[in-house]
């Protein structure tokens, strides 16, 4: 297939505009339109069989990179929502320290493309080793990815395809955002039949889901330029921290993690309750805090008080929040806004101007952006 930039300076900047419509093409894909509370059918349909979700006790996610920090977002919401115990770990990790078996277990493999060789050999150990096993614990492989005919779909019995078409940049953008609508529609499938959300909440959420095409083309038709001005003032910055709570720690990670692929710069994410116990040593004049602030839950008030610690050391302050929310106007120096929704929706909003920011630092330091030096797009050796 050939993809062409149509227009775009590079396939990574093409690729964060076609997220909205990624969303929206995932939605459709997994989500029952004629849902309601009162008619009997569930909210989505993932295409999997029951017995994938019988007496689940526990959920144990496997991926590298970008797709690990999907994964993570993927296990607040199945905690979180679904009441599912879940646990997330590096493929190179779990393949030589798998935890002890335990039964009634779900595996998940996450990998975009679904090659990476670590992803793979975890997948293939953890088959392997409940073969012989008894029946609760037989091995229930779930895959989650954008090459359905890819090397993952022949080890896994069942798939989720995420729908983003081909992505060229090795920066993943929009597969990350489609992994994140695939763990929202997963958590929502095993929150109805586990019963663990009411059918206000069911709906309030799958209402937000429906609007975030609308507020990510917002961030992309009004805030683009802003950004891209922004993030021409810190080209010769050496040292990123970005920081976040609870959904949005993994927002943080991943924000720092597309900076330092394709700009160079060294960047850390951290959970920001975590700064007082390391990072805050570097902050100063030089170091920016990126911080993701979403009001309406218990983590704004915290975070914006974990900012203010850094501005005490001259740090200067980012804030990714909505525009008009008075405190934290006064607190930030510059603001990356995104719309307000509810937190629990808001990764998928946050890390928009996350990639924005990322994409302008490396263009404007003349970086060739689609293929960062020492990186591939999928790594097929271990
Ligand atoms: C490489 C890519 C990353 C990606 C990671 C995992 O390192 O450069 O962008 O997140 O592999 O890839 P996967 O295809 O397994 O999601």
């Amino acid at each position: 297939i050939l993809v062409e930039k149509q227009g775009f300076r590079h396939f990574m900047l093409k690729e964060i505009y076609e997220q909205p419509g990624v969303v929206r093409t995932c939605l459709e894909a997994y989500l029952n339109s004629d849902w309601h509370s009162s008619n009997g059918k569930p909210p989505v349909n993932l295409s999997l069989p029951a017995e994938l979700y019988t007496d689940l006790e526990q959920i144990q996610i496997v991926a590298c990179g970008t797709s690990w920090h999907a994964s993570l977002v993927g296990k607040y919401l199945l905690e979180q929502l679904a009441g599912i115990p879940t646990t997330v770990q590096y493929a190179s990790e779990f393949r030589y320290a798998p935890p002890p078996l335990m039964p009634n277990t779900l595996t998940i493999g996450v990998t975009q493309s679904g090659e990476t060789a670590d992803t793979l050999a975890a997948l293939a150990m953890e088959k392997e080793r409940r073969m012989n096993q008894p029946p609760q614990f037989k091995p229930r492989l779930l895959g989650i990815t954008n090459r359905p005919e890819s090397s993952l779909g022949l080890l896994v019995s069942h798939l989720i395809d995420t729908h983003a078409g081909i992505e060229i940049g090795v920066a993943a953008t929009k597969t990350f955002i489609a992994q994140l609508v695939a763990f929202y529609c997963l958590a929502i499938d095993l929150a109805y039949r586990r019963q663990t959300l009411s059918a206000d909440s069911l709906e309030k959420i799958l209402e937000g889901l429906r609007l975030l095409p609308a507020e990510i083309e917002m961030i992309l038709e009004v805030q683009e330029r802003y950004i891209e001005e922004l993030a021409h003032g810190f080209v010769d910055t050496q040292d990123f921290i970005f920081i976040g709570r609870g959904i949005n720690y993994p927002i943080a990670l991943e924000g720092a993690l597309k900076l330092k692929e394709i700009s160079y710069i060294h960047a850390e994410g951290y959970p920001a309750g975590e700064m007082k116990h390391g990072p805050i040593a570097l902050l100063d004049a030089k170091v920016p805090v990126v911080a993701i602030a979403m009001p309406g839950g218990v983590n704004y008030e915290k975070v914006l008080s974990n900012a203010q610690e850094a501005k005490a050391r001259d740090s200067q302050l980012i804030g990714v929040t909505p525009k008009d929310e008075g405190e934290a106007a006064e607190i930030f120096d510059r603001l990356l806004p995104v719309a307000m929704v509810d937190e629990i929706l808001s990764p998928i909003v946050t890390v928009i101007p996350l990639q924005l920011l990322a994409y302008h630092i490396a263009a404007r330091r003349g970086l060739d952006v689609d293929q960062p030096r020492n990186l591939a797009k999928s790594v097929t050796v271990e």
